[in-house]
C-alpha cells in the first residue's frame, strides 16, 4: 500500500492574545493558577479585527505553498474543517481558494472542495477523506489542502471563557509523506451525546464538566476499538501522544487513562504492584459503584507514581507547550499538539525518524478517533521552517476592555463597527474588508 501521511504543516495564529493569569483572573476574581495550573493554560490567541476563519486558513495556506513551491494545480483537494463558519451552504474553503487565486497563477478549477463538521473532530476527518482519495487512486498526482480553522469563542461569562483561542493548521496529505505516514487501522468511540453543540447560534452552549467524562469515554472507546484491529498498545510504543487538547488539564486526565489502561497485565503493572497494588478488576466488586471508587483510588496512587510521572513528562508533556500559550483552536487544536511534539523533539534533539505517535482526536457530539502514525525523514526540516515562535512573540497583549471590545466585534449578532481600529498592522495576509451586495464576506491581501 502506498505511504500516505502529512508531508506538511503550517500554523497560523490569531494577532492578539490574552494573558490569563495577569489579565482574566484578576478581573474574574479567581487565583491565577486556576488557569495556570488547573486548567494548564496562560494564554490564548485571539483574531485581530481584520480576521476570522477565511484569512487564519488563507494565511496558513498561502505560508505552506510558499514554503513548499506549490502551485494551485498542484493541489486536487481542499477540504476545510471548522465549527466557526458564518455560511450553512457556501463552504469556507471557496472563500480560502478564492483568496489564494488572488496572489497565485493559476487556479483551483479542478480542486474538488469542502467543509467538514463534526466539532473538533473534523480536522482529523477530513485528514481521513485526503488519506482515502488518494488510496483510491483519484488524486491524478495532486495533493490534498486539509485546513483546520477556527475562532473557538464562548460566551463571556461562560466556563468556557478561559479556554478560547483562535488559529489556523494548514496541512499536506501527499503520498510518500515528510512528516508523517498515517496507519491503516483506526478506532472509533461514537455515542450521540448533547455536551457542547451550536444550534444555530455561534457560541456553544456546554455542559462543560459533562463534556469532559463524555471525552473520556469516548477516548477509551477509540482505544480499545483502535486495538482490535492493531495491537495492544503499551505505553512504550509511542514516542508521543498528541490528543486534542481543550486545555491541557483535559489532557493530563486523558493521558493517565490512557496509561492505567495500556499498562494492565504489562510488566509495569507487575513493576507497580509492590508501590499500589495491582488494578482494580470489575469482577471483584459487589456493585459498578465501589468498583469505580476503588478506580479513582489507584488513579490518584498511579498519577504520583515515578513511572507515571517520567513517562507523563516524556510522552504527554511536550504535546501541550503549544496549546498553553494559544488555548482552544478547536478543529486545529490535535494538529497543534502533534506539532508541539514534534517541535519539543526538534529543539531538544531527539531523533525520531521510525518512531510512533498515537493521535487521539476528539469531536463534540460526540467522536474520539485514534490512530497510529510513523515519523518520517523529512520531519525536522518541516517542524524547523515554521515561524510559529516569531508569530507567538509578536501578539498583542490585550487590555481587559480591548479583550471585550475584540470580542463583540467578532460577535455576529452584535452591531460593531468593523472599522475599530486595529491592533496590529497587517502586512504580507490576506485581511477582512467587510460584506459585498450578497451579504458574502470580502477579502484582499495586504501587502
Ligand atoms: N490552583 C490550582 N488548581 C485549581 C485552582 C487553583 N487555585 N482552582 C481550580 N483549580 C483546578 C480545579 O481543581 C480543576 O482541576 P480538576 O478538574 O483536575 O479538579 C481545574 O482547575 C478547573 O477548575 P474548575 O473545574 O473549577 O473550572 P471551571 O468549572 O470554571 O471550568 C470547564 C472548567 C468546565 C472545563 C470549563 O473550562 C468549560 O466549560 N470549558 C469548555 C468545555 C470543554 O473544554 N470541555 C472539554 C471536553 S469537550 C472538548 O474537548 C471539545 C472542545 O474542544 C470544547
Amino acid at each position: 500500500m502506498t505511504a500516505v501521511g502529512i508531508d506538511a504543516i503550517e500554523i497560523w495564529t490569531g494577532k492578539l492574545m490574552l494573558d490569563l493569569p495577569n489579565t482574566f483572573a484578576p478581573v474574574k476574581g479567581d487565583d491565577p493558577e486556576k488557569y495556570t495550573k488547573g486548567l494548564g493554560l496562560y494564554a490564548s490567541s485571539f483574531p485581530d479585527t481584520y480576521e476570522d476563519i477565511v484569512t487564519m486558513g488563507a494565511n496558513a495556506a498561502k505560508q505552506l505553498m510558499d514554503r513548499q513551491d506549490l502551485k494551485p494545480t498542484d493541489i486536487g483537494r481542499i477540504d476545510v474543517a471548522t465549527e466557526s463558519a458564518f455560511d450553512h451552504s457556501k463552504p469556507v474553503s471557496t472563500y480560502i481558494a478564492g483568496c489564494l487565486e488572488q496572489v497565485y497563477e493559476g487556479d483551483f478549477r479542478h480542486a474538488n472542495k469542502g467543509e467538514r463538521k463534526f466539532a473538533c473532530v473534523a480536522g482529523t476527518q477530513s485528514i481521513d477523506d485526503a488519506y482515502n482519495w488518494i488510496q483510491a487512486g483519484r488524486n491524478r498526482g495532486r495533493a490534498a489542502l486539509v485546513i483546520a480553522t477556527d475562532t473557538a469563542l464562548y460566551a463571556r461569562g461562560d466556563p468556557g471563557e478561559a479556554t478560547q483561542g483562535a488559529g489556523a493548521v494548514a496541512m499536506l496529505i501527499d503520498e510518500d509523506p515528510s512528516v508523517v505516514e498515517l496507519s491503516t487501522e483506526q478506532g472509533y468511540g461514537s455515542m450521540d451525546e448533547t455536551d457542547f453543540l451550536k444550534p444555530n447560534q455561534q457560541f456553544p452552549s456546554v455542559d462543560g464538566k459533562r463534556s469532559m467524562q463524555v471525552y473520556l469515554a469516548r477516548m477509551r472507546e477509540a482505544l480499545e476499538d483502535f486495538e482490535s484491529v492493531a495491537w495492544d498498545t503499551h505505553p512504550d510504543d509511542f514516542a508521543y501522544i498528541p490528543f486534542h487538547t481543550p486545555f491541557p488539564g483535559m489532557v493530563r486526565k486523558a493521558g493517565l487513562l490512557g496509561f492505567r489502561h495500556m499498562i494492565r497485565d504489562t510488566e509495569i503493572e507487575d513493576e507497580l504492584e509492590g508501590e499500589i497494588g495491582r488494578q482494580p478488576r470489575e469482577p471483584d466488586f459487589e456493585t459498578r459503584e465501589d468498583y469505580e471508587a476503588a478506580i479513582r483510588d489507584h488513579m490518584d496512587d498511579l498519577k504520583r507514581t515515578d513511572r507515571y510521572r517520567a513517562w507523563y513528562d516524556a510522552t504527554i508533556d511536550p504535546t501541550l507547550e503549544l496549546s498553553s500559550t494559544v488555548g482552544n483552536w478547536y478543529t486545529g487544536s490535535v494538529h497543534i499538539a502533534r506539532t508541539s511534539a514534534l517541535r519539543h523533539a526538534a529543539e531538544t534533539g531527539v531523533d525520531l525518524v521510525g518512531s510512533k505517535l498515537l493521535v487521539g482526536s476528539y469531536g463534540s457530539g460526540a467522536q474520539a478517533e485514534i490512530h497510529a502514525e510513523t515519523v518520517q525523514d523529512g520531519w525536522k526540516d518541516e517542524i524547523q521552517g515554521l515561524n510559529i515562535d516569531d508569530q507567538l512573540d509578536a501578539r498583542y497583549d490585550l487590555s481587559w476592555s480591548e479583550y471585550e471590545l475584540v470580542h463583540d466585534v467578532h460577535e455576529y449578532d452584535k452591531e460593531t463597527d468593523i472599522d475599530v481600529e486595529e491592533f496590529t498592522p497587517p502586512s504580507e495576509e490576506f485581511v477582512f474588508t467587510g460584506w459585498g451586495r450578497m451579504n458574502e464576506r470580502r477579502y484582499e491581501y495586504v501587502e
